[in-house]
């Protein structure tokens, strides 16, 4: 007879996949929150890099971009991954325009070492004023508030590679220079509406979606909400398990 393959339990798939079973889906995803706050802390850590694609012109744009602050406390309905970007960025102009509303937007974690795959989808906005000054003042290094001194706007057409030097030269000399000049600095905010994981096995792979849906959001279509298990103290709430 053939041994059981045992799951190794180093690997956070097969760990989400236990409490899933044991404890039910709902405490999995808050286990996986746990997961996605630890991965803010290093570069070394599993969660720390994700996709994030928002809209520009009906055409979905992505980007590989860092997780910085994953929020998921009892002050906020939804839970939040907070993002740093150039507020002069074509991704945080698509968060200024007007013409799109809501703001939707989609954010991918795939750590194949574990396993596990994380899809969300939510609304993006800016990070409160306040918020944006108290990172810059006590959560940043000095070589991190460095590429918020360049002067021209990402993205912008550089006319040749000299022209390129000269302008990182700048940036540094401006950031060096210059504390007080006022960088680009902003902070984007990804409100978790959806998530989902996929674990990958051998014997088969496992899908799991978790939706929390504010009843007061003006942004949702409520007549769309039918997916949704129940109902709790103001917000519609579900978890399933999907077909892989
Ligand atoms: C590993 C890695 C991490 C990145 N992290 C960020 C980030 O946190 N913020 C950011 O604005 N761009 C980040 N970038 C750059 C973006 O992926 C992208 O090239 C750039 O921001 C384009 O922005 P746009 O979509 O606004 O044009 C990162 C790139 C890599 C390769």
């Amino acid at each position: 007879m053939k041994k059981p393959i045992i799951p190794s339990m180093d690997i956070i798939g097969n760990k989400i996949i236990a409490v899933a079973k044991k404890d039910g889906l709902k405490n999995a995803f808050e286990n996986i929150y746990t997961y996605m706050i630890d991965g803010t802390k290093s570069s070394r850590k599993p969660f720390h890099y994700c996709t994030l694609a928002t809209i520009e012109n009906n055409i979905p744009q992505q980007r590989t971009m860092v997780s910085q602050k994953v929020i998921n406390d009892k002050n906020n309905v939804y839970k939040k991954i907070r993002f740093h970007a150039d507020n002069r960025s074509p991704k945080k102009l698509h968060i200024d325009n007007e013409k799109i509303n809501p703001k939707f937007a989609s954010c991918i974690f795939y750590e194949q070492k574990h396993k596990i795959l994380i899809r969300m989808i939510g609304l993006i906005n800016k990070a409160a004023v306040i918020d944006v000054q108290d990172t810059w003042e006590n959560d940043m290094t000095d070589l991190s508030k460095r590429c918020y001194f360049n002067p021209l706007p990402p993205s912008s057409r550089i006319s040749s590679f000299d022209d390129f030097k000269i302008n990182h030269e700048k940036m540094i000399h401006n950031s060096s220079s210059n504390a007080n000049l006022s960088s680009s600095f902003d902070i984007i905010e990804f409100n978790i509406h959806s998530i989902e994981f996929l674990v990958l096995g051998i014997h088969g792979h496992i899908r799991a979606r978790q939706y929390i849906i504010d009843n007061d959001d003006e942004n949702v279509d409520h007549h769309d909400v039918h997916h949704i298990n129940y109902y709790k103290e103001g917000l519609y709430l579900s978890e399933d398990w999907l077909s892989p």
